[in-house]
């Protein structure tokens, strides 16, 4: 589980938040600072090596650069028993030197299942995409994975089904959001009015599943182990019931815009992705040829000609909701 094949669910949201308008979360905690500045280094070979796919982040680019700070977060977003109270300290990544500010967006990385700085090492979509868009970069860990623990530490948070059961998709989706209004309600590090935000998220799996998915499929079985590895029982349709992933097509229609699904046919989880774009912004992009997240990764010269022409389609689309959101909004860049 410790080396992680980013999956392909990229999903943009665009939020504007006016000159003094952060209404219902004034008073939320900011983001509490700790940093540190992580360095690298420069040598264009180790940016060569990363540039090819070095899915381990030995060698990144030394653009990657960024603080590393902790937000309070807390334990249960979904009761009011004293217990869900309980804080955890989760880890975010902080870039901020190409952002313009007041109206310029925030890219934001909602981490999957590994280690945060393993992601950000990894995305260069983003690091190349911050000084066009005057963005700032963030990039939040998944509780349970790298530092961001919950009851004071790894073994700890997995020690039973009693701490580890608050390891789940809806919790780490409201960790997310809660981060997000702290993040747009902090004052002094993030000035207000930011028009836009972002919001880059992905699933991961660890390689070991990625080409061995277990077949012939068996719902009882898949159950029972899981039961077996964890402790916990699964609830297999839960996502469904929250999610409504039945029919994705039609639910997004209904409920959802400004999200680009990049699949490339050569990735085993394509066959489960969003083939066909659905609306005007809700948009698919599918080549033969891609794989794997191959679309996030840092450019390089070695790239084929349809993959640097999915950047600069993405980079497009992007700019366009921009555009279009702070027309909408009034809101002059
Ligand atoms: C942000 O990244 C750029 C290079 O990509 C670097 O020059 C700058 O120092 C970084 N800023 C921070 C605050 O780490
Ligand atoms: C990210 O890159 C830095 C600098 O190369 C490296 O020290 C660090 O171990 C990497 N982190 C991960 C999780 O790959
Ligand atoms: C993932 O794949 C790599 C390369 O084949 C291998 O070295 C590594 O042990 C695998 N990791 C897991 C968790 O299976
Ligand atoms: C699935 O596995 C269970 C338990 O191993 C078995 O009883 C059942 O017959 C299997 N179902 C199918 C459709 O193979
Ligand atoms: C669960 O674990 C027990 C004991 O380790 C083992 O006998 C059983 O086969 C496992 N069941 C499944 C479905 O993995």
């Amino acid at each position: 589980m410790e080396r992680l094949i980013a999956a392909g669910l990229l999903l943009l949201l665009l939020r504007c938040q006016a000159a003094a308008g952060v209404g219902g979360v004034v008073g939320r905690r900011p983001p509490t600072l700790a940093r540190h500045y992580h360095h690298t280094s420069s040598s264009s070979s180790r940016r060569q090596r990363a540039a090819a796919g070095d899915d381990a982040g030995v060698s990144v680019p030394a653009m990657v650069q960024y603080e590393t700070r902790h937000y309070t977060q807390r334990l249960d977003h979904f009761n009011w028993a004293p217990a869900s109270y309980a804080k955890f300290q989760q880890r975010y990544l902080v870039n901020d030197t190409f952002w313009r500010g007041r109206t310029a967006p925030i890219l934001l990385y909602a981490g999957n299942e590994g280690d945060v700085e393993l992601f950000a090492n990894n995305t260069g979509f983003m690091w190349e995409a911050a000084p066009r868009f005057g963005a700032m970069l963030v990039f939040v860990e998944h509780r349970y994975y790298g530092r961001s623990m919950l009851f004071g530490g790894r073994e700890a948070a997995f020690r039973d089904a009693g701490t580890k059961g608050y390891l789940t998709v809806t919790q780490a989706l409201a960790d997310y959001a809660s981060f997000v209004l702290s993040l747009k309600a902090n004052p002094l590090r993030h000035a207000r009015g930011a028009c836009t935000e972002m919001v880059l998220m992905t699933y991961g799996l660890s390689n070991d599943s990625i080409l061995q998915p277990p077949w012939p499929f068996n719902l009882t079985d898949v159950v029972a182990s899981c039961r077996n590895a964890t402790g916990l029982p699964p609830r297999p349709f839960w996502l469904e019931t929250e999610f409504g992933g039945y029919d994705i097509g039609n639910v997004l229609k209904r409920s959802a815009s400004n999200i680009l699904f990049f699949n490339g046919l050569r990735d085993p989880w394509s066959t489960g992705g969003v083939l066909k774009s659905i609306s005007d912004s809700i948009i698919a992009l599918v080549e033969p040829k891609g794989a794997h997240h191959v679309d996030l990764r840092f450019s390089s010269k070695g790239d084929p000609e349809w993959l640097t022409r999915v950047r600069a389609k993405e980079t497009r689309i992007i700019s366009r909701w921009l555009k279009q959101y702070c027309s909408d909004e009034a809101i002059s860049t």
